[in-house]
């Protein structure tokens, strides 16, 4: 048993640990979070509108209030014509379900605080499912948990035919900077300050809606923007086809072009800040299911700088 002498020892060395300090500062970037307390930050997903106040996004001939948009109950379904029909978990959560749509959208394509679940292999998203329930992989909040905990077997069948059958169209630019917009965590999701500040993009990718009002109402048209360091990119097409001499190429299990093999998902144009957390999340050990060991291992080998590299690659790649 250890004492709490021994407890502080461990948490000292922790702390002083140059992987795990590398580890905690991609955190504040890559783990989503409700707010940042700063005044310059903008507060668009929490100011109060009146919840009767009709909605609408450009090109939509659709209109939802405000308050039907301020519940994961429902999904907001602006364009069905750019899916198929939906079954009715994926627009409708029976409480206490959550519709899944409403945060992985009804086509799927999810956004940087979830995840693409457009084109993932059936099986993979069964495994996942049961991995949130049991407790085998602890995503950064709570959410998924409590859905997989509440989905019985029919719904949870329903929606994985239905997101594996999807495609994911492209909808984000990657972009080589030095310099980025200032960000907030507002809602969840970054967002550009509201006097417009700038600064140093560092070890990070910092990646936000092309509108950031048109992503607050649920427009899964308006696409994201990535910024990622200067020469990651090439980089992370050495990584994705050679390794790194410690890391296994990524190519060889998730195939060419990073665009998935049977149970290896896909990564090619999906969120970078999404793959980057869960990269950290398999190297600390948060995704512990029996499925994972492999990816464990490629994980513990990357330092941030590499996972930042092959995140921007396959952010790069047509899905
Ligand atoms: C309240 C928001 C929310 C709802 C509703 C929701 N999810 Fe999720 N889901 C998330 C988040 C957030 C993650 C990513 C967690 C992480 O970063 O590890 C996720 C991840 C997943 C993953 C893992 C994807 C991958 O690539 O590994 C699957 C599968 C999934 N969700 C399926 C569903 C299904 C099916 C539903 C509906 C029954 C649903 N989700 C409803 C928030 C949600
Ligand atoms: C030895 C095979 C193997 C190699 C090599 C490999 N992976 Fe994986 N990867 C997997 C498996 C298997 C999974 C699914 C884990 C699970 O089912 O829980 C996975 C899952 C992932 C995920 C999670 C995707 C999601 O939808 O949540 C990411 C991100 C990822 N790999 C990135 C990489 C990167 C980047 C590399 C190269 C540096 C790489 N992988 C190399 C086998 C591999």
């Amino acid at each position: 048993m250890f004492t709490g002498v021994a407890l502080a020892a461990m948490a000292a060395a922790a702390t002083d640990d140059p992987e795990m300090a590398e580890i905690r500062a991609a955190q504040a970037w890559a783990f989503p979070k409700e707010r940042t307390p700063d005044p310059s930050a903008p507060h668009t997903a929490s100011a109060a509108t009146d919840p009767h106040k009709v909605m609408h996004v450009p090109g939509s001939a659709r209109s939802y209030t405000f308050g039907e948009l301020s519940t994961n109950f429902n999904a907001p379904d602006w364009f069905p014509q750019d899916h198929p029909r939906a079954p009715g978990i994926v627009l409708h959560g029976p409480k206490p379900l959550w519709a899944c749509g409403a945060c992985h959208y009804p086509n799927g394509q999810g956004d940087t605080t979830s995840a693409t679940l457009a084109g993932l292999p059936k099986a993979y998203i069964l495994e996942q499912i049961a991995a949130f329930r049991d407790g085998e992989r602890k995503p950064p909040d709570p959410e998924m948990s409590q859905e997989a905990r509440n989905l019985d077997d029919a719904d949870l069948q329903q929606a994985a035919d239905y997101f594996s059958g999807l495609k994911l169209r492209p909808i984000r630019r990657v972009v080589e900077t030095t310099s980025v917009p200032k960000t907030h965590w507002d809602g969840f999701v970054l967002a550009p300050d509201k006097n417009g500040a700038r600064e140093p993009i560092g070890e990070r990718i910092i990646e936000v809606s092309e509108d950031q009002r048109l992503y607050m109402l649920g427009d899964e048209r308006a696409g994201y923007v990535a910024y990622v360091p200067p020469g990651s990119i090439a980089r992370g097409a050495g990584i994705a086809s050679q390794g790194t001499g410690a890391a296994q190429a990524c190519e060889s299990c998730h195939g060419a072009d990073l665009q998935g093999v049977g149970m290896y998902p896909p990564l090619a144009g999906r969120s970078p800040t999404y793959i980057v957390r869960q990269l950290i999340l398999f190297k600390t050990g948060q995704r512990n299911n029996a499925e994972a060991v492999p990816m464990r291992l490629v994980a513990s080998q990357l330092s941030v700088g590499d996972m930042i590299d092959v995140a921007a690659y396959a952010a790069s790649r047509n899905p």
